[in-house]
């Protein structure tokens, strides 16, 4: 089942089921850190402020209360997310 993810001070969307949610982001465009991609650095996390999210593999990194990695995780509900910094949208190079 679909579930939508909200952004705080941002916009919502439905995430297509197989993506995780760093990939999800990134297709709406949305700019959020990362290095990894594998759950070992931490840099993409954000907050979670609602809902649940499942693993997709188990992350290494120390994930603080309240905090999910986004490269390894995806919704398991409607979810509520706060990023880092705000919600910033990508700049477009063309
Ligand atoms: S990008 Fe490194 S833990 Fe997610």
């Amino acid at each position: 089942m679909a579930h939508i993810v909200k952004i705080l001070e941002g916009f919502s969307f439905i995430p297509r089921k197989e993506l995780t949610l760093l990939e999800a982001l990134e297709q709406e465009n949305v700019s959020i850190d990362y290095q990894c991609r594998e759950g070992f650095c931490g840099s993409c996390q954000v907050t979670l402020v609602a809902g649940e999210v499942s693993y997709t593999t188990d992350p290494i990194a120390f994930i603080p209360e309240g905090k999910i990695l986004t490269c390894c995780c995806q919704p398991n509900s409607d979810m509520t997310i706060e990023i880092p910094g705000g919600c910033k949208m990508k700049q477009r190079s063309s």
